[in-house]
């Protein structure tokens, strides 16, 4: 384990570990530096990537936050050490992100949007649903939402090609643990619901999803206003016809998702169906290079 302060950056990592460890989940303490050096238009200039990824930030405190006391609330109830074991690597990852997070949506607020207005927005519809059966079915639609992007950054890492390290570095990061973890949620979910018939939680999981990606959607369009409200970007019909290109064209992020993300869909998915082994290694291999790269670099200024 690893780790350095990187001078100038504030940039700070522990445990990126080459891709030979053998631990499913592995939580990686690292600080990004993020709210110390914000940048507007960080994702190669490009307003409309950016505000794609920075958009997705604004969810992420609060939807972790949820995410992490809905498997908590189910820990000790379950008698399967190897799941529990699971539900605390899991909390930890989720804990380090939304810490990063944070960081990632004060460094917006720096830069002028009102992010606490777009994260209260988050807040009231995560607390629409109260029962602790229904909160983790939509912690599921969320994780499946999340390994589906995942999936897709660490297939193609050079779509973050002209991006600032920094938030390239975090977006790399946090993929990587999502496809870690991407099955704990609906682990729990099955061991939680012995007496349901596979045909109930089937449809618990899809009507959570509806339930999950529809307010997610509006929610995710209407920040967007915010964001080109601060940017002074006129949002007319030229605007959204860039923002379908970029989202289904090119490069196509939402596009490259909709096939995995629809599986969801199918009566017998499970995270593990898809082998991501492969891919959480090249994602293990890209962070220690990066950060081992980061070190040799800064090795002279903190030698000084
Ligand atoms: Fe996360
Ligand atoms: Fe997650």
């Amino acid at each position: 384990m690893a780790i350095s302060e990187t001078a100038g950056q504030t940039a700070k990592w522990a445990g990126a570990s080459p891709g030979n460890d053998d631990e499913e989940i592995i939580p990686r303490d690292i600080r990004f530096g993020i709210v110390s050096n914000p940048k507007r238009h960080w994702y190669g200039g490009d307003p409309i990537k950016t505000l794609l990824a920075d958009g997705l930030s604004v969810f992420l405190p609060e939807g972790e936050r949820y995410f992490i006391r809905s498997l908590k609330h189910y820990a000790p109830k379950l008698k399967d050490k190897h799941l529990a074991a699971e539900i605390t690597g899991y909390s930890v990852q989720e804990a380090f992100h939304t810490r990063e997070h944070e960081d990632y949506n004060k460094a917006m607020v720096k830069l002028g949007y009102d992010i606490p207005m777009m994260e209260k927005r988050v807040a009231d519809a995560l607390a629409v649903g109260k029962n602790p059966l229904h909160r983790l079915a939509v912690t599921c639609a969320i994780e499946h939402l999340t390994a589906t992007l995942s999936t897709v950054t660490l297939r193609y890492p050079e779509l973050f090609d002209g991006a600032e390290p920094a938030y390239r570095r975090l977006w790399m990061w946090h993929a990587l643990e999502e496809l870690e973890h991407k099955a704990v949620a609906l682990d729990v979910l099955k061991a939680a619901t012995p007496k349901m018939s596979r045909v109930e939680r089937y449809l618990l999981r899809v009507m959570a999803m509806n339930a999950t990606i529809i307010p997610f959607l509006f929610i995710f369009l209407r920040n967007v206003k915010e964001f080109t409200r601060v940017d002074g970007i006129k949002t007319g019909p030229r605007f959204w016809l860039r923002f379908l290109y970029t989202v289904t064209i090119s490069p196509g992020f939402w596009g490259r998702c909709a096939p995995l993300f629809f599986k969801y869909y199918l009566p017998g998915f499970s995270p593990v169906n898809k082998d991501d082994h492969a891919l959480v290694l090249k994602g293990r291999d890209w962070l220690y290079k990066e950060f081992t790269a980061l070190d040799a670099a800064s090795a002279p200024a903190a030698a000084e």
